[in-house]
């Protein structure tokens, strides 16, 4: 069988070769398709990143009206999965509501089980999950609040549609305010790709098997999920409201995070990848403070964010560690100043990384992947007689 070399969580094993996203973790560099994250935060809109990372150019005039066209027609779902809704107790995990949902369009669309589909059909799933995740999103939201759910409108653009989607009650007008919706883009863009990372190679392995692309990034969902993935953006503020009401002492939980005695770490900051600063982090850092001061936000929590990151960075233990604040440090706190409740915050990277997962879907799919199967190396019991019951 030839020598295993073993590599738990796969820190230093390639799995594949892909021309999607480029990230130097020394240099705190991230590029989608070669065009500097920084230049696409500022610059360009979301469903443009996507267009790019899934099809591996910016897109035209055209092509981006066509894009654009065709998600907006398909932005409505199946009647048939508010009933699936309906079925979730309303104090349901949105992410766990949302993987359920995406998986859901198997049963709706099941031509997606076919491995051999063609081009066509492959976008039209492909459009079908852009257009659709963010009403699945919303509506886990309204599941959760016992609001009546929204229909996607269709006047409106990608960000616009779900925030009126996740805001709007019969009993009042919503007006989508463009500062919101500018600075929800900007943090979708963010998230757009981030090469291998758990989620990702998750839809990846999951599509390996030439399962259906929706049940592979349904998969993908609930690897997001976790804290130490996803999930840290929820529990960032977690940890900022547990300092605020422990009196605020960023220090105290900064020794807690030191010591190798407890469990406690500090949520957001350390990356497998980034030895440096994670330039997202310094992008949403800076949104942060033009969000919360535009709409007039005051956010003690952003106070001692600013606080504990700049202990962070003072400290042997976190310079020794090369531990530098992640994206999901700040997002939170912008998140909470658009109205987000904090349970919705990993949905959102989730919203984010939607086109990230696909496109590396398709690539896997393309380059004729073989399936996914680490190896191991056994270290249970040797060979050994079967005892019968009354033996034991
Ligand atoms: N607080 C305190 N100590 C830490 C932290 C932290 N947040 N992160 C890493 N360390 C220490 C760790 O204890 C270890 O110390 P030692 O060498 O003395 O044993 C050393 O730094 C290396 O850490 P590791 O756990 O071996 O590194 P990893 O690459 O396996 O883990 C990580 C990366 C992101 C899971 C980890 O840094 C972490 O748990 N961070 C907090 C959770 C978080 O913010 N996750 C979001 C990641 S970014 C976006 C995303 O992926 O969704």
């Amino acid at each position: 069988t030839g020598l295993i070399t073993l590599d738990p969580g796969y820190k230093n094993t390639g799995a594949t070769k892909s021309a999607i996203t480029f990230l130097d973790g020394e240099e705190g560099i991230l590029r989608y398709r070669g065009y500097r994250i920084e230049d696409l935060a500022e610059k360009s809109t979301f469903l443009e990143v996507a267009y790019l990372l899934i099809y591996g150019e910016l897109p035209t005039q055209s092509e981006y009206e066509t894009f654009n066209i065709e998600i907006t027609h398909h932005t409505l779902v199946h009647e048939d999965i508010k009933k699936i809704l309906e079925g979730f107790p309303s104090n349901a995990h949105p992410m766990g509501v949302l993987s359920s949902l995406i998986c859901s369009l198997t049963a709706f669309y099941p031509d997606s089980l076919n491995p051999n589909r063609s081009k066509e059909e492959i976008d039209l799933s492909i459009i079908r999950l852009l257009a659709k995740m963010p009403t699945f999103a919303a509506w886990a939201y309204k599941n959760e609040m016992g609001h009546p759910v929204n229909y996607p409108d269709n006047n409106l653009d990608y960000c616009g549609n779900f925030l009126k989607m996740m805001f709007a009650l019969p009993a009042e007008k919503y007006e989508v305010d463009p500062i919101v919706s500018a600075a929800l883009d900007k943090l979708l863009i963010l998230h757009a790709d981030h090469e291998q990372n758990c989620s990702t190679s998750t839809v990846r392995i999951v599509g390996s098997s030439q399962a259906s692309i929706y049940a592979s990034i349904s998969a993908g969902i609930n690897a997001l999920w976790g804290p130490l993935h996803g999930g840290a953006n929820q529990s960032v503020i977690e940890m900022l409201e547990a300092i605020k009401a422990d009196g605020g002492d960023a220090k105290k939980y900064l020794d807690k995070a030191k010591d190798k005695n407890d469990s406690f770490r500090l949520m957001g900051f350390g990356h497998r990848v980034y030895k440096n600063f994670d330039p997202r982090a310094k992008i949403i850092k800076k949104a942060a403070d033009d969000v919360l001061g535009k709409l007039g936000v005051k956010d003690p929590i952003l106070e001692i964010a600013k606080e504990l990151e700049y202990a962070a960075l003072h400290d042997q233990y976190f310079i020794d560690r090369k531990l530098y604040p992640n994206v999901d440090f700040y997002s939170g706190i912008i998140y909470r100043a658009l109205g987000i409740p904090t349970d919705m915050f990993t949905v959102m990277f989730a919203l984010g990384r939607l086109p990230g997962w696909i496109a590396q879907w398709k690539e896997m799919r393309e380059n004729n992947e073989p399936i996914g199967r680490p190896r191991q190396v056994y270290v249970g019991e040797n060979e050994r007689d079967y005892v019968s019951m009354n033996k034991r």
